[in-house]
């Protein structure tokens, strides 16, 4: 089983025989049985930092999906080594946008005339490839945590933004944060010709929104929001900004799943909360918070796990850390120069927005 005593403890010699020269990270969204062995937690922006400032380890084991690991990759230097322990934990929203989708968009922009006019911004969550676009383009990256901050830097270097692949992401940043109204954003379909939009249609936007979500977040609904504020009088709704905006429109507060829990820390005691994010991290803060009189819960009766995060379990733990142990470099994530070259241009110009 994961809470196998004997995986525990496999992992723990190979993380000491391997001493300095192995640097663990665990996204908050990742099971109890591998967060036990991460060096660092945090939310993607605070992870890729992370990861960059830790050049002294050789082997970076990236407990989370395929985008935080190439964006690692890409910020380390060229002998560090980036490892993500089951190479089939992916990401279905980054999924959503491949490079020759994203090329397409951008001739359609090309033929109606506004191209030069628009700034890419990028989720994280995104391939390397997407990134290295989006650099190319004179855009940014951006995380749940800096999205109003990478948008106003674009609506600086110009009059619209192509913001790729979270719909709802770049949505609620627009209307919620910024003021915008639902009529400045429009969605590029990129199943459809055209992306399903005329050209006018894009000449009159301000945001345009790649139509891709998060399947996890995506699950919460006002309905789930009502039942909670029906079921728990005086509950306080926090809820991350992947969700569908009815559910953001609704909720008292939002925020990425590093703010989830800096808010929960500042909470007074006796206060009640309905949290919309991944089950993991919200159980975890359940059990944290209850020794504080925190009642915590989670946003929807349904169980909700990522289940691409959900594959880095203890079992692929120990192999990864066994492995290198004993000087076998396995499930190594590496973006190659060209791609990396321009990814890092964006993911730069995100670390050094104010
Ligand atoms: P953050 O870590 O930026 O809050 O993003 C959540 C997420 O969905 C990561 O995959
Ligand atoms: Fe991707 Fe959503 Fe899972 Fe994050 S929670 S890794 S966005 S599918």
């Amino acid at each position: 089983s994961p809470s196998d005593p004997d995986l525990v403890e496999r992992a723990r010699a190979a993380k000491e025989k391997l001493g300095d020269k192995v640097f663990v990270l665990g996204h908050h969204y990742q099971r109890d049985e591998v967060i036990q062995f991460a060096d660092v937690t945090g939310d993607s922006f605070k992870l890729a930092r992370d990861a960059a400032a830790r050049p002294e380890a050789e082997y970076i084991v990236f407990c989370g999906v395929h985008f935080m690991a190439e964006s690692a990759d890409i910020l380390t230097s060229d002998d560090q080594k980036v490892v993500l322990p089951d190479l089939a934990a992916g990401c279905s929203m980054a999924d959503m946008a491949t490079a020759e989708q994203v090329a397409e968009c951008w001739d359609v922009l090309t033929e109606a005339g506004i191209a030069e006019q628009v700034v890419p911004v990028s989720y994280m969550n995104s391939s390397a490839d997407i990134k290295a676009f989006t650099g190319k383009h004179g855009g940014t990256i951006c995380t749940s945590s800096n999205a109003q901050r990478a948008l106003e830097w674009a609506f600086e270097q110009g009059e619209k933004v192509l913001f790729l692949p979270d719909q709802h992401l770049g949505r609620n940043t627009a209307v919620r944060d910024m003021g915008m109204s639902l009529e400045d954003c429009v969605l590029y379909n990129p199943h459809k010709p055209n992306g399903g939009l005329t050209a006018e249609q894009l000449r009159d936007a301000k945001m345009i929104l790649w139509r891709g979500h998060c399947s996890v977040h995506g699950r919460f609904s006002l309905d789930s929001v009502n039942d909670v504020r029906e079921r728990i009088p005086g509950v306080n709704v926090l809820v991350h900004p992947e969700c569908k905006h009815e559910v953001v429109s609704a909720a008292d507060y939002v925020g990425s799943t590093e703010y989830i829990i800096k808010a929960l820390e500042a909470a007074p005691a006796g206060s009640k909360w309905a949290i919309g994010t991944e089950l993991n991290l919200v159980r975890r803060l359940a059990n944290r918070f209850a020794a504080e009189d925190k009642e915590i819960v989670f946003l929807d009766k349904t169980v909700c796990f990522c289940s691409t995060m959900n594959r880095i379990d203890l079992p692929h733990l120990v192999w990864t850390l066994e492995s290198l142990a004993e000087g076998n470099l396995v499930n190594r994530i590496e973006v190659d120069k060209e791609t990396e070259a321009f990814a890092k241009l964006a993911l730069e110009r995100m670390l050094a927005l104010p």
